[in-house]
Order: structure tokens, then sequence, then C-alpha cells
């Protein structure tokens, strides 16, 4: 049975928005993402677990990044799992494989196989998180590494205050505990792993403002899930157009960031 998540396409009003989404977020990561992951130790030759891997935004830099290993990307959604294969005109040289973990077992063949596991904005979604991070930690051989990236509410900055965004984090972050969720996650992280026996666990924040990425494409990588969660897209939409000539001349300050926490079995 698939286990609690406050991520589900299906409850979503606008499946192809998310969608755009994510992918939006993909690209304009990319770059810097293929970076991290290297210096986070992903080597050409790892087996690699990509653990809630969606609809596989990231599958296929994984992919390239392990080109003479092997990529085994889970997810307990069967469609985005489907999706997730059909990105994949690249394998790794030892194959790519997605499973479907939605059985409390069923990532028990990985027992120790895995070097390299990586969860991206996932944890906030899992109402059993630490359930999760026992999964990945047993597939993971002895010094094998983890490499887990989620937002956190409490980095989105913004000067002056606006209400519309300060009640749409309030009411999203409600609805998404309600729905077993967190999204103040990335600062638990660390900790988290801590009681699960991980050792060197290194955390880092990296923050984007809108001198980054556009003010819109912010905007919504931000904010466009929560709106959507909370029925408020036309409002977001509208207030983007609102407050884009303010943010163009840095009459508003908006800012959001990741938690980037690495660490070894
Ligand atoms: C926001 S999406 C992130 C997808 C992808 N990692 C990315 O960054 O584009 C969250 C994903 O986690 C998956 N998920 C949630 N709970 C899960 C669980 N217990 N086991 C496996 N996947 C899970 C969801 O089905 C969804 O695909």
């Amino acid at each position: 049975m698939k286990a609690k998540s406050s991520y589900s396409l299906d409850l979503l009003k606008d499946t192809k928005q998310e969608l755009d989404r994510l992918q939006a977020q993909a690209n304009m990561m990319k770059n810097l993402e293929m970076k991290l992951l290297k210096q986070a130790g992903l080597k050409p030759n790892h087996t690699v677990l990509e653990f809630g891997c969606g609809p596989g935004f990231v599958t296929p830099i994984l992919c390239e990044l392990a080109n003479l290993g092997r990529v085994i990307s889970v997810d307990n959604d069967e469609k985005l799992l489907k999706i997730c294969s059909e990105k994949i005109t690249h394998p790794p040289a030892q194959g790519f494989l997605t499973l479907n973990n939605s059985n409390h077992d069923s990532l028990d063949s990985l027992n120790s196989e895995i070097d390299f596991s990586y969860m991206r904005f996932v944890l906030q979604h899992i109402q059993k998180k630490q359930e999760a991070l026992t999964q990945i930690f047993q597939s993971l051989k002895k010094n094998g590494t983890v490499c887990v990236v989620d937002s956190d509410d409490g980095l989105v900055l913004q000067f002056p205050q606006d209400n519309f965004i300060h009640l749409l984090l309030s009411e999203a972050q409600g609805l998404q505990k309600t729905r077993g969720g967190d999204r103040l996650v990335g600062r638990k992280i660390p900790s988290m792993l801590a009681d699960l026996g991980f050792s060197k666990i290194k955390s880092q924040v990296i923050m984007f403002t809108s001198d980054d990425i556009p003010f819109e494409a912010l905007a919504k990588l931000l904010f466009g899930f929560k709106a959507d969660l909370v029925g408020k897209t036309n409002e977001l939409n509208e207030w983007i157009n609102q407050k884009l000539a303010l943010a163009n001349s840095t009459k508003y300050f908006l800012s959001g960031g990741i938690v980037l926490v690495t660490a070894e079995k």
C-alpha cells in the first residue's frame, strides 16, 4: 500500500503546471546540481539509488554522471515511474531500473548494494521520514553516501513583507502538515540522519534571489506548488504581475533556498 505523502499529482488542480514547474526547476538547476552532485561524491562507476524520482527530471542527469555505473530510480507512484523510465534514452553502462517501493520490503533486494543515494524534494512530502531514510541506509554500502536536498520555508525572505505571500506560506504549511508533510524540513535533515547512525554529516544552504533567477520564475518555483495546493493559482499569477515592476526596480526583495546535506553510512 502507498505510504502517506503530501505529494500527489492527483491532488493538485493543475497537473501540467506542476510538471512544468518541476521541469523549469530542474533546467535552471542543472549545471549547479551537476557540480553539487560531483562535490557530494557521485562517481561515473557508481550504483545510484534515486529515492522519490517522480517523473524523472533529475534522472537523466544521474544517468549522465554515473554513465559507467547503474541507476535505480524508486517511487511509490506507478504513473510517475512510467513517465520517468520513458525519459531515459541513454542508460548507464550497467543499466537503468525503476522500482515501486509501495510494498514495505521492495527495496530489500538492494541491501548494501548502493554507492550513492539521492533524495531531492521528497522528504518534505513523506509522513514516515525515518522509515524512508532507513530504507536508504540499509540499501547503502558501508561508506556509501546519501545526499538529501530539500526546501525550508524559513529561507523565504521578502522585503517589504507581503501579506498575500505570508498567508499563502502559512496556509500551505498547515495543509501539507495535515497530509503528513513538512515545509520546514530542510533544517531537520542533519539531525534525522544523525539519529539513524549516519556519519560525516555536512550541510549547506544555497540561496537564490531574483538576481539569480528572473523574478517571475523564482516566484513560480517558490510559490507555484503551494498556490495550487490551496487553490490560489490565479491569485498568485495576478500577484506576480502586480509585483513584477517593483521587483525589477529593486523595490521588492525575494529570495528562497534549499538545504543540501550529505552523509556517509
Ligand atoms: C516533489 S516530487 C520530487 C520528484 C523528484 N525527486 C524531483 O526533484 O523532481 C516528490 C516525489 O516523492 C515521491 N514520494 C513521496 N513519498 C514517497 C515514498 N514514501 N517513497 C517513494 N517515493 C515517494 C512522490 O511520488 C513524488 O514523485
